[in-house]
């Protein structure tokens, strides 16, 4: 299975980066080695071959998060292009068509699949290069977010969640170290138990629940993000912001940056204190919302 999965992440390096919204998509090829790869998967058992469709939606998504963070793929876009590989896998077996024809629809396939998906892309990217340069996507060292943050780490109440934690989820890793009861969440792939991969749009907060709730550009710079852009998803982002707040208990806190004036000024004052503070004296701001009752 190594050898089959190998293939995949060389397949997709391969074509990293490249602008599927391109006009020309051959600039999209196959390699020599994942056609061989492929057309060996008839010998693979039903559940080996499931295995190995999740496996690229997974590589896939991660791409294409990796070139622009404001993607976002929810459970129907996982589910279709889970259908767009296993369409990709019957067409190798079943050898009706030329790698050339098969290789073409694929990416076509892709090109509509993102198109629906994230509609803005086609705004941003239509008119682009054959590459795309990635947008700025990082992870921050544990003091750094804890001072923008403004995180009382010996009296922080617990048990704590971090929002978009990243890949290493380094300010997680670094509380629990310190004792705290803290778990974190992202959509990326985690296999320790108190970092849990989920879409934050989609994951039950729970009521009550929470001691602190932390984002450090996650969850409010993409709500930031949709609340700027045309098409935004602003909807969903303020349930979500309202779930969030809904499940801290009572004297817990939401300490998050960049801040969101545009929905901060509509929290009930009877039920939600709020404080806004900017960070070194520049235009980045943060807030911390204590809910108190
Ligand atoms: C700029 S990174 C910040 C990571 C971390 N908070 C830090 O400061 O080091 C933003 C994170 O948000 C995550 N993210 C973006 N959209 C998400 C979504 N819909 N659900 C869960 N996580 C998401 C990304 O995977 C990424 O790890």
């Amino acid at each position: 299975m190594d050898r089959f999965t190998d293939n995949i992440d060389k397949q997709i390096e391969f074509n990293q980066g490249k602008n599927i919204l391109f006009n020309n998509l051959e600039i999209f090829e196959f390699t020599n080695d994942t056609v061989k790869a492929i057309s060996k998967t008839d010998r693979l058992h039903v559940n080996s071959k499931q295995f190995l469709i999740d496996y690229a939606t997974d590589k896939a998504i991660e791409e294409f998060c990796r070139v622009n963070q404001y993607y976002s793929f929810d459970s129907k876009a996982k589910n279709d292009l889970r259908k767009i590989y296993a369409d990709l896998l019957e067409s190798f077996q079943t050898k009706t068509d030329s790698i050339e024809n098969i290789s073409k629809n694929h990416y076509e396939k892709l090109k509509k699949w993102i198109k629906e998906s994230n509609p803005f892309a086609e705004k941003i990217y239509k008119n682009d290069l054959r590459k795309v340069n990635p947008v700025a996507c990082s992870e921050y060292s544990p003091d750094l977010q804890i001072h923008v943050l403004k995180i009382d780490i010996e009296h922080v109440m617990q048990p704590v969640l971090d929002v978009g934690c990243g890949n290493q989820g380094h300010l997680v890793r670094y509380l629990k170290n310190r004792g705290i009861d803290v778990f974190g969440l992202d959509r990326c792939k985690f296999t320790t138990p108190n970092l849990i991969t989920a879409d934050w749009l989609e994951y039950d907060y729970g009521k009550e629940k929470w001691g602190t709730i932390i984002s450090h550009l996650g969850f409010s710079n993409h709500f930031n993000h949709h609340h700027l852009r045309e098409d935004g998803n602003y909807i969903a982002y303020a349930k979500t912001y309202m779930n969030i707040l809904n499940s801290l208990k009572v004297g817990g806190h939401f300490h998050y940056a960049p801040d969101l004036p545009f929905i901060e000024k509509y929290l009930d004052n009877n039920q939600f204190y709020m404080k806004n503070s900017g960070i070194n004296h520049d235009d980045f701001k943060m807030t911390i919302i204590k809910k108190i009752k």
